[in-house]
């Protein structure tokens, strides 16, 4: 007979299992994803002997919906409003959530700060760290505040020891800093590996529903993006959130992606200073601080992130290229998406962009992809590309399509409304829209109907 083979091949993109290296995954065709790693010799899963009957007991038997009560209510607020506002009102009970971002943005800060919260509030949490010691984490919680005894801390790698651990501390809240660190002794693979993250996860996942408690887990983001392991990962959890910025910078954006109990696509907007991280309760004014006066290329523009308007400040720089290939960037926002746009221009205004370099930033190192900001780039360009200054007071919104149109957005009255109350005066918006905006008052609605008059409204204006 055949000796069974050791070790088995998984992708560690969507964590697909084979006995065999295989260059392309069958299941999610991403190349080259192929990874070795030793097999579970004691599985004997789906081997079944003859039928089993078993008696169903009172937990296992199936129940009819109108007698299952909802669990609504028990959530655990921070009373840091950015951050239950992401999770969707405050930590459900007995979730498992994920919190991803590159290495160094923050994210050992974040969680330190909700412990404190919660101890101060009295609830029970429990820190296991994976990556630093116990004086290190004592270093950072000094710069932000005097902690309780409600919060009790754990260096640990081993999860049998953190199982024994919550089991035996039953905490509210269990915080794992990170799951790359962890590992469980009977899965013979290194900690970080695919199989190990999973194997964990899936542990975490049955402590954190079978005993109600509410557990964070770290993740670190590889360099194409991902939480590194599996992205099976990201399935298993109820809630993913991001936490993302540009470390040089000192905003910072938590992101839900995910999330089994609430609304995705929700931002919470934090500064990083000295003790820690500040809450920015009006973005807006965040994000426009600096905007440079009588400077060509600059103009304002209100994204939405979730339910929460947000004007952001988009730059163009048009130069003269010195290479026969011109340079295009973007920074912020899609880069097929400006080529796009950059392409309306030379078709529909006769912009020659063939000898021009062009960029084009999102200030503040946020992402967005959102059509509605499209006008705006377009206004950017061509404020750069004619050198005139923009109107410092007025806002551009509004879709553009491929023979130069400009549409309606979703949510249009709330951006106005958000640029409204920042001081903006003029709003250049798509003319279908002003039929919806009649209620605005105390602000200038242009209504354009193609780029062409966009751009000379906006010239008139300034
Ligand atoms: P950290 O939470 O350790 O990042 P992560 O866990 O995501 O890897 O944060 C590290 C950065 O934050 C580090 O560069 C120092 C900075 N920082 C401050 O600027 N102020 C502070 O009060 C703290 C605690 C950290
Ligand atoms: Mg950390």
């Amino acid at each position: 007979m055949a000796k069974a083979k050791d070790t088995i091949f998984f992708c560690k993109e969507c964590g697909y299992e084979s006995s065999k290296w295989a260059g392309q995954c069958p299941a999610c065709h991403e190349w080259n994803t192929f990874v070795e790693a030793p097999s579970q010799k004691d599985n004997k899963a789906g081997v079944r002997k003859g039928p089993t009957l078993r008696l169903l007991n009172e937990e296992s038997r199936p129940v009819s919906m109108s007698k299952v009560k909802a669990t609504e209510d028990e959530r655990i607020t921070t009373g840091i409003e950015e951050f239950d506002r992401v999770l969707g009102g405050g930590i459900i009970k007995g979730s498992l959530v994920l919190v991803g971002g590159d290495p160094g943005i923050g994210k050992s800060t974040l969680l330190t700060q909700v412990c404190k919260t919660l101890s101060d509030a009295g609830h029970s949490v429990l820190y296991v760290t994976g990556e630093e010691s116990l004086s290190q984490i004592k270093l950072r919680a000094n710069r932000i505040g005097e902690f309780n005894d409600n919060l009790k801390l754990l260096a640990e790698t081993d999860l049998d020891i953190i199982e024994a651990a919550i089991t035996e501390e039953k905490p509210e809240v269990a915080i794992i800093d990170s799951i790359q660190t962890m590992y469980r002794p009977d899965v013979a693979s290194t900690p970080g590996s695919v199989g190990q993250v999973r194997e964990c996860t899936n542990l975490l996942m049955q402590l954190a529903k079978g005993l109600g408690v509410s557990t964070f887990v770290v993740g670190h983001v590889t360099k194409e993006g991902v939480v590194a392991g599996p992205r099976t990962l990201e399935h298993m959890v109820d809630t993913v959130l991001y936490f993302e910025g540009d470390s040089q910078g000192s905003y910072r954006i938590l992101r839900g992606v995910k999330n089994r109990f609430g609304s995705t696509n929700e931002i919470g907007v934090f500064e990083m200073c000295s003790e820690g991280l500040r809450e920015v309760k009006n973005p807006s004014e965040f994000m426009l601080i600096g905007r440079p006066e009588n400077a060509s290329g600059s103009i304002v523009s209100c994204s939405v992130e979730g339910t929460r308007p947000i004007l952001i400040e988009i730059q163009a720089l048009v130069a003269k290229s010195g290479l026969g290939n011109p340079r295009r960037s973007s920074t912020g926002i899609d880069y097929n998406r400006m080529n796009l746009l950059v392409a309306v221009l030379e078709k529909r205004l006769g912009f020659a962009m063939s000898d021009c370099d062009a960029y084009v930033n999102i200030v503040g190192g946020v992402k967005i992809n959102e059509t509605a900001l499209d006008l705006a780039v377009i206004c950017a360009i061509a404020s750069s590309y004619m050198d005139f200054v923009v109107n410092p007071n007025t806002i551009a919104l509004g879709e553009v399509g491929l023979s130069g149109e400009v549409r309606s957005v979703n949510m249009m009255e709330a951006r106005i409304l958000e640029a409204k109350k920042m001081g903006f005066t003029t709003c250049i918006c798509p003319k279908s829209a002003l039929a919806s905006l009649k209620n605005i008052k105390d602000m200038e609605l242009i209504g354009v109907s193609d780029v062409r008059e966009a751009i000379s409204k906006l010239k008139q204006k300034r």
